[in-house]
């Protein structure tokens, strides 16, 4: 089986944060006048709904559909209104993010304002409703009618589908919005990550700097959610590994090399963004303290124990991965003048 979950759940889940965001729209939509205060979830909300809300459309199109087409006919029946209604969707979402687009752009008037309400309600009102008859009706009977086979066949489609799409945002996003998107992720979906991408997120740290070049940090890649859980219960700060659906533990001897921690930290680094930019979430689970020898030893002596690691090599991280459950917020940072000098450190 590719998930625990069926996939018609996993695009419940889908609809249950599409629902909140809607919700937020909706109040949004009311609060126009008000820009300081609307114009940043705005843009966030239809960032949203201009990127990843569409991976969902895909998935149902490309990989449930195909699969429920098989016992209804495309054109008639709640498979053709479904698909209908998500041509209506798609259109509609284009007038209204373009009508956002110049508000946020500076045409806060009120006629813009009001073209944004109309086109905005009734996106609301159509896909709420939409997804009431998908949840209540097709998905119904979609797990009525699909055999374990159908299902595991989707649930891939749906990891392909998902790779897919990151590769595509990887060449819009670039590496300066990534590195100023990326955010910590500890609550993941159940949706497995697979062997493909784990190990070439490995094959990516291989091109991380090192002092003198001298690669000696060796990864692990755990996906046992036994080995997960146990993981997990190192230290409280890394208590969030249970929900992990992968690891990637770090391991060097610190003899090899007097940058052992450095070189380690680094290629961490790049197993996270190349995580991000396979739509994945990352976090970073310290086994290294540098005030506290004695908690490193605890925290190391436990890893080492569960993953078989030999007494003399450190493991000062662990990398927890899986898809994200939820799009991260935004995070305040000190201001550019609060860290930035030239030439010299400020006098005080
Ligand atoms: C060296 C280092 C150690 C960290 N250790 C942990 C940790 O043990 N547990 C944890 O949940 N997050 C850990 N983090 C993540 C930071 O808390 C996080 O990056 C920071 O709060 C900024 O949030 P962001 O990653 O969402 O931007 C660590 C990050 C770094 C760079």
């Amino acid at each position: 089986m590719v998930s625990a979950k069926k996939p018609t759940d996993l695009l419940k889940e889908d609809h249950q944060n599409v629902l909140k965001k809607l919700d937020s729209l909706d109040e949004m939509i009311g609060n126009l006048d008000q820009k300081d205060k609307v114009a940043a979830p705005l843009k966030e909300v239809s960032s949203f709904f201009q990127t990843d809300f569409w991976v969902h459309f895909d998935k149902e199109e490309q990989a449930l559909f195909p699969e429920l087409e098989k016992f209804i006919p495309r054109e008639s029946g709640p498979l053709g209104v479904m698909l209908a209604e998500h041509e209506d969707l798609r259109k509609t979402n284009a007038d209204f993010q373009r009508t956002v687009s110049e508000y946020l752009g500076g045409a806060d008037n009120p006629e813009t304002m009001g073209e944004i309400q109309q086109q905005g309600s009734h996106f609301i009102t159509v896909l709420r409703d939409h997804i009431f008859k998908e949840d209540n009706i097709l998905f119904s009977m979609a797990d009525a009618h699909l055999d374990q086979h159908q299902m595991d066949k989707v649930a891939e489609l749906f990891l392909k589908i998902d790779g897919g799409h990151v590769l595509e945002g990887k060449q819009e996003r670039g590496v300066i919005e990534m590195l100023r998107g990326r955010r910590s992720c500890k609550d993941f979906l159940d949706t497995p990550v697979s062997p493909e991408i784990l190990s070439e997120l490995v094959d990516i740290a291989r091109y991380s700097p090192s002092g003198a070049n001298k690669n000696t940090w060796r990864f692990i890649i755990i996906t046992e959610r036994q080995t997960l859980d146990r993981l997990s219960e190192t230290a409280r700060t890394c208590s969030w590994l249970n929900s992990a659906q992968a690891a990637i533990a770090v391991v060097i001897d610190p003899l090899s090399t007097r940058y052992w921690l450095e070189d380690c930290s680094v290629a961490a680094y790049s197993i996270w963004l190349a995580a991000e930019a396979r739509g994945l979430g990352a976090a970073w689970a310290a086994m290294h303290q540098g005030d506290k020898p004695e908690e490193s030893v605890r925290r190391q002596k436990h890893v080492r124990e569960i993953l078989s690691i030999p007494d003399e090599l450190a493991v000062p991280m662990v990398i927890g991965l899986g898809y994200r459950k939820s799009p991260p917020a935004e995070r305040e940072r000190p201001a550019l003048e609060e860290i930035i000098n030239w030439e010299s450190y400020p006098i005080l």
